[in-house]
């Protein structure tokens, strides 16, 4: 097995992995799986770049690949349990075609590191979410019959000279990462330790890869990062602590390009690219973006703002930075900026030490704001946490599962009366493809990101089309085009 670090003796060997490179891929196919979040989704498409510029082509049939790469997420354990079940399937693969490569990657890969390769035979390759630059080394190194890990996570790492692969999408929207890593380490949350720390991409590539997007006739893209609002860039500085810090200290950081204003530069290449972004944190999130959402009518009024908790003991517990109160009023602050936006959540239930009576306050939350979309989760302990380090995962499965079904169904109200309120509206529709339902419906999204289905009639995917909605059910709206 080579396992890299910063020892001279792993980087002659991966020197020598580099090299066998070179030929590695020609004529070859890679069939990749992902799971887990968009950011993953747009890591897979660096790593199908990656691999294309060795002679690699991707195949939607894992039967014919040379090289299986499952994208994983480690951010609760069922997700990790999933993984795990594709781990059998493809050993069953290699039974029948023993030269085949299998790799695993993203966030269960640097999590688990290369224990995945004690416990998963069948794994040739794990490869952290900093390495993939490396995958054509791995992937030669395992052709000559030794498990290859590379798990380095980086400070300066963004792919931004990438050009992504599109990899399955509609070719009308796509997703371009700005920032990776995390450094807010909320309690419960494993991704500071699978991504690593936070840093921020180059704007002008991003406006690059946004503007060639837009040429090819993609009218959509969402700016991706696990904390979007802490996007600052400068030349010098990777990350926005440091920058911070250099600027404390009273060092000339010199030119910086915060969010708001990298917002406005992709809004700017054309008022026909419809720009959304995800994710957002209540702490972060500055009016500065608000009024860039209000200014430009091609930036859509969604924001998806975790709250996670509606007590703030439990918000504190969760180092989650804010009170119920400053949510709240970031919430009325997001109303009076962009009036009708659309605001969507996440929410875990049964987090250690959760009373009925702060649960009950998460319900209260919910009712306040009445969200118009939300991710619920079970709380779910992730090894080497703050939370796992520091308290007991002590809420009984069967209680965060009710609790869980309580906060479902008041969303599920919230969504339904959210979704009437919009009927008799008439919306900016942006086209995606057929309904899923019928070839004579298309669907799209509103700016507030909520799907409608209408009528073909001579539209196509990537037109704008002003739709009216006549009904809608929980999850669609419904309607018809108007000139
Ligand atoms: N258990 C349950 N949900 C979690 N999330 C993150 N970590 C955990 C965990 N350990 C949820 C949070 C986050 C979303 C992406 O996943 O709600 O916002
Ligand atoms: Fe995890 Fe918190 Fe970072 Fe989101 S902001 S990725 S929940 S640590």
């Amino acid at each position: 097995m080579l396992y890299r670090d910063n020892t001279n003796k792993v980087i002659d060997e991966s020197r020598q992995g580099e090299a066998l490179a070179d030929t590695v891929g020609l004529g070859r196919k890679l069939y990749l799986e992902t799971y887990g979040c968009q950011m993953n989704f747009a890591d897979s498409e660096i790593v199908a770049s990656v691999l294309k510029e060795h002679g690699f082509g991707t195949t939607p049939i894992m039967e014919e690949a040379d090289v299986v790469m499952v994208n994983t997420c480690a951010i609760r354990d069922n997700a990790e349990q999933r993984v795990r079940g594709r781990l059998d399937l493809f050993r069953s693969l290699k039974k029948n075609n023993p030269d085949v490569i299998i790799g695993v990657m993203g966030c269960m890969a640097e999590r688990l590191k290369d224990k995945l390769l004690e416990e998963e035979k069948v794994v040739d390759i794990v490869v952290g979410p900093d390495a993939y630059r490396q995958l054509p080394a791995l992937i030669a190194e395992a052709e000559t019959g030794q498990k290859a890990v590379n798990v380095l996570l980086s400070r300066e790492e963004t792919y931004a000279d990438i050009s992504p692969v599109r990899l399955g999408g509609n070719g009308v929207c796509a997703f371009i990462s700005i920032t990776r890593g995390c450094d807010n380490m909320c309690s419960f949350c494993v991704v500071p330790f699978t991504r690593g720390r936070e840093r921020s991409r180059d704007p002008q590539s991003i406006v690059n890869e946004a503007r060639d997007l837009f040429e090819r006739g993609y009218r959509e893209v969402t700016l991706l990062g696990q904390n979007v609002d802490s996007y600052l860039w400068t030349e010098a500085l990777p990350s926005k602590k440091e920058i911070m810090k250099a600027r404390a200290e009273g060092v000339d950081v010199g030119e910086t390009c915060s969010f708001a204003q990298l917002m406005e530069r992709v809004a700017l290449i054309s008022p026909d690219l419809r720009v959304r972004f995800s994710t957002s944190h209540p702490k972060d999130m500055t009016d500065d973006v608000l009024h860039v959402m209000a200014k430009y009518e091609n930036v859509c009024s969604y924001i998806h703002l975790p709250v996670q908790s509606g007590n703030s003991e439990l918000l504190e517990k969760m180092n989650r930075g804010y009170t119920r109160k400053w949510y709240l009023d970031r919430i009325a602050t997001i109303r009076s900026i962009v009036p009708d936006c659309g605001i969507s959540t996440d929410i875990i239930t049964g987090f250690c030490g959760e009373t009925e009576e702060q649960h009950r306050e998460t319900l209260t939350l919910m009712d306040e704001v009445g969200f118009d979309f939300a991710y619920m989760f079970m709380y779910s302990e992730r090894p080497g946490t703050l939370a796992a380090r520091k308290f007991n995962d002590d809420i009984p499965e069967e209680v965060k599962n009710r609790r869980l079904q309580e906060v479902i169904d008041l969303q599920m109200r919230s969504s339904e009366i959210s979704n009437q309120k919009d009927v008799g509206k008439t919306f900016r529709v942006l086209v995606e493809g057929e309904s899923k339902r019928s070839d004579q419906d298309l669907q799209g999204r509103t700016p507030h990101n909520k799907v409608v289905v209408f009528p073909r009639q001579h539209f196509k995917k990537g037109d704008y089309v002003s739709v009216i909605v006549e009904d809608c059910t929980r999850a669609t709206l419904k309607g018809k085009a108007v000139s």
